[in-house]
């Protein structure tokens, strides 16, 4: 799995969690969940997520986490044991084009920041749909990676930077902007939308969030940025941030819709 394009580690999504905390209480809020329901958390990584939708869902409730990716299955199930909570959650590992559950099974569905490594996320939606249960709730969280905003004089470098982790490091960096079509294609009731922009002002932190090592290395591989220009711009980004005036923001966008 460590090659797939945009691929993230379990230790990175831990990192990056405190950071989505209100967006991610949001998407609790919005699938309008009672005790006792049945809810799927759809590329649920290392299990942030289910383990905090256990204690929303309370014992007679059941949460189920599904990633493709079986380490992050097995960083989730740990993570339930020590939690406490494996009575109640289950994490499988499950392809989300085609999902291993019936028609109309769950209370309500979320998926968070799956969507951007999607190559097809109308499929995925529409399986989503499927499995939830008539008058639930679909709520989807993504990043409009586009949106991706840096302070340096360095503009050119970084709309070249910026587009390239939308477009060729991702297979759909462009996510957070389009989901409101896609809701919209699935004929889904009361769909409303909800965007969040996150600062980061910390330079180092904001490296881990955008992988920008790999993404650097992927974009000097494929000839857009050159040697000389990569020196530069993280020469800018080093100056502002001695200058404690290193600044970036992106857009985060939320979309819920009920199904008929
Ligand atoms: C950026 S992480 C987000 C994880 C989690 N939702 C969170 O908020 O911490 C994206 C997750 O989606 C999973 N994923 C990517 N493509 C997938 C697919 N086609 N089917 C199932 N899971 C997938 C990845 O393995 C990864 O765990």
């Amino acid at each position: 799995m460590s090659s797939a394009k945009g691929y993230v580690a379990p230790d990175y999504l831990s990192v990056i969690a405190n950071l989505f905390n209100q967006i991610k209480e949001r998407s609790y809020t919005l699938m309008h969940i009672l005790p006792g329901h049945q809810v799927l958390d759809l590329g649920c990584g290392p299990g942030t997520d289910t383990i905090r939708l256990a204690s929303i869902v309370g014992g007679e409730g059941m949460v189920i986490g599904a990633d493709h990716d079986a380490s992050m299955v097995a960083a989730a199930e740990q993570r339930a044991e020590q939690a406490g909570v494996k009575a109640i959650v289950s994490h499988l590992c499950v392809e989300a084009t085609a999902l291993p559950f019936e028609t109309d099974y769950f209370d309500s569905c979320r998926s968070e920041r799956l969507f951007q490594h999607l190559e097809d996320p109308g499929q995925v939606l529409a399986e989503m749909v499927r499995v939830t249960k008539p008058n639930g709730w679909v709520v989807v969280v993504d990043t409009d990676w586009g949106s991706l905003s840096t302070d340096s004089d360095e503009t050119d470098i970084e709309r070249r930077l910026t587009r390239f982790l939308t477009e060729g490091f991702l297979n759909n960096g462009y996510s957070g902007r389009k989901l409101n079509r896609l809701f919209k294609q699935q004929n889904l009731l009361d769909v409303a939308y909800e965007v969040f922009p996150v600062a980061i002002s910390h330079y180092a932190f904001s490296r881990e969030v955008t992988q920008a090592d790999r993404v650097e290395q992927l974009a000097l591989e494929a000839g857009v940025i050159s040697h000389e220009e990569l020196q530069r711009w993280h020469r800018s980004l080093e100056q502002a941030d001695k200058n404690g005036a290193y600044f970036c923001s992106v857009n985060i966008v939320l979309l819920v819709g009920r199904k008929q």
